[in-house]
């Protein structure tokens, strides 16, 4: 649906959200049509205030899975989604046993 404020909102929720500090970290990516993996991987890095310099996508993948387990409570927010995202092609492992119990992630996602 366009133009009626998803991404104005989205916006205003991660500032209060961070003001709050509920989470340790929010992190916000612009997914958009046809960004890529690595588009998508890039802005969740620098969220988290790292660099990725791997080309490779597995070893971005894996850097970028490595950095996400460090962090305790995070705040996932993906704007402007068109299609399904598997989580796990950009390196966010849910469902493998892959975090720790004490690890929360918690998503928004909005189209
Ligand atoms: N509450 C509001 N009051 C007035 N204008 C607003 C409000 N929310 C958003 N706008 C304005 O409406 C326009 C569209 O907002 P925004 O980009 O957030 O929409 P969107 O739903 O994310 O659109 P798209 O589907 O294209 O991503 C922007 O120019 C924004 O400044
Ligand atoms: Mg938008």
């Amino acid at each position: 649906m366009g133009g009626v404020g998803k991404t104005t909102l989205m916006k205003e929720i991660r500032k209060q959200v961070e003001e709050t500090m509920l989470f340790d970290k929010v992190v916000f990516a612009t997914v958009s049509q046809n960004s890529d993996l690595r588009g998508i991987q890039t802005q969740i890095a620098e969220s988290l205030g790292m660099k990725i310099e791997e080309q490779n996508i597995a070893a971005r993948t894996a850097k970028l899975s490595a950095r996400l387990k460090q962090e305790k409570n995070i705040l996932l927010m993906l704007d402007d989604l068109w299609t399904r995202l598997e989580l796990s092609d950009v390196g966010i492992d849910l469902d493998k046993g892959q975090l720790q119990s004490d690890n929360h992630l918690k998503e928004i996602r909005c189209m």
